[in-house]
């Protein structure tokens, strides 16, 4: 029985996961507070994690119905995230685990997003092909077993989920975007403008940046021209296109990467496998395609605890000096 606690971003999260890998709660507590400023303020996110986590924690021990006697193991991601926030989690963990005499499992947050694969009566076993995209991370990785990845192609410059965000904001949404432009999206026609498509980006790295810059102008051109009625009247249109782009994309490079691994199997991770059309897209990529529920894609812990069950746990000794860290080597 682990006790995962994940605290990465803006988002506090506690779950327990079970022996079996049956997610057995999984409490995510979002800080609406960010949305006023159109983004994650780090040093908010640091203060909102001190204030809930606690809360998170007993909320996530009452659903499983189980007390801190019954743990055998704490989690905790240890990076890539913000590290004000990272902190939080980080602090409590040791805490709980110190306290108990119980053994604290580090996990990194990327593996955490692969690994919410591993939850669940019907998780999907090593090798297939994963892509993780979400706000920060966007590739493509061979997973061989349970405790690594092997990044096969990444994004030379934004994330997908931060195109969306971004996006969403030249769209006049609420952040984050990417839930925004869905629901903008199932009313528009996604061959209604034709965004570019990283042409030019070799194998199966990715690009999100010009994408922008495209609806920028497109957005720019639409407000100028009084006869179309300007960018809002096409809102659905632009919203749908936009998204088509960077599910085209990433669904592009997953079958490129299926086909050069030879693999037949695939699995989705990170807040944009959330979205509908890709999943659909992604559906029918490969014999055997597993897709997490949404929750378990968007940030949360019970992914850390799914990781966490196949990592060695830190060395006691190291434990009180433990730290986090900001960012990732191996994916941008
Ligand atoms: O994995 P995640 O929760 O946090 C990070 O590790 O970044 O991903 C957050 C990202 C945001 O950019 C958000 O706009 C995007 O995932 N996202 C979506 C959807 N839900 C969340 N993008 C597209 N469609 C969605 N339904
Ligand atoms: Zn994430």
């Amino acid at each position: 029985m682990i006790l995962a606690l994940e605290t990465s971003c803006d988002d506090t999260c506690a779950a327990v996961v079970d022996g079996a890998g049956i997610v057995r709660s999984n409490v995510i507590s979002s800080q609406a507070v960010h949305d006023a400023y159109g983004g994650v303020v780090p040093e908010i996110a640091s203060r909102q994690h001190l204030q809930l986590m606690n809360l998170v924690v007993d909320d996530a021990l009452a659903q499983a119905g189980v007390g801190l006697d019954d743990l055998e193991a704490v989690a905790v991601t240890r990076g890539p995230g913000l590290t004000g926030a990272l902190l939080v989690g980080l602090a409590t963990a040791k805490a709980i685990a110190i306290a108990r005499g119980l053994p604290l499992i580090p996990v990194d947050h990327l593996q955490g997003h692969v690994a919410a694969n591993f939850l669940g009566p019907d998780a999907l076993e090593p090798p297939f092909v994963c892509l993780v995209a979400s706000g920060g991370h966007s590739f493509v990785a061979r997973v061989d077993d349970h405790t690594s990845f092997t990044v096969l192609g990444r994004t030379l410059d934004d994330a997908a989920g931060e195109a969306l965000d971004k996006g969403a904001r030249l769209l006049g949404l609420p952040f984050p975007g990417g839930p925004h432009v869905e629901r903008l999206a199932a009313a528009g026609d996604p061959a209604a403008f034709a965004f570019p498509v990283a042409r030019g980006v070799p194998g199966l790295d990715m690009s999100f940046a010009g994408l922008k810059t495209s609806l920028l102008y497109t957005v720019r051109d639409l407000d100028r021209d009084a006869a179309s009625g300007g960018a809002a009247a096409r809102g659905a249109d632009l919203a749908a296109s936009y998204q088509h782009a960077v599910v085209d994309q990433l669904a592009r490079r997953t079958e490129r990467a299926l086909e050069q691994t030879g693999l037949d199997r695939l699995a989705i991770g990170g807040g944009v496998a959330a979205n509908g059309p890709l999943r659909e897209r992604l559906s029918r990529a490969a014999s055997v395609v597993h897709i997490p529920g949404r929750a378990l894609c968007t940030d949360n812990a019970a992914m850390i605890g799914g990781a966490a069950r196949h990592l060695p746990a830190a060395d006691p000794a190291d434990v009180p000096g433990l730290d986090v860290y900001a960012t990732d080597r191996r994916a941008r």
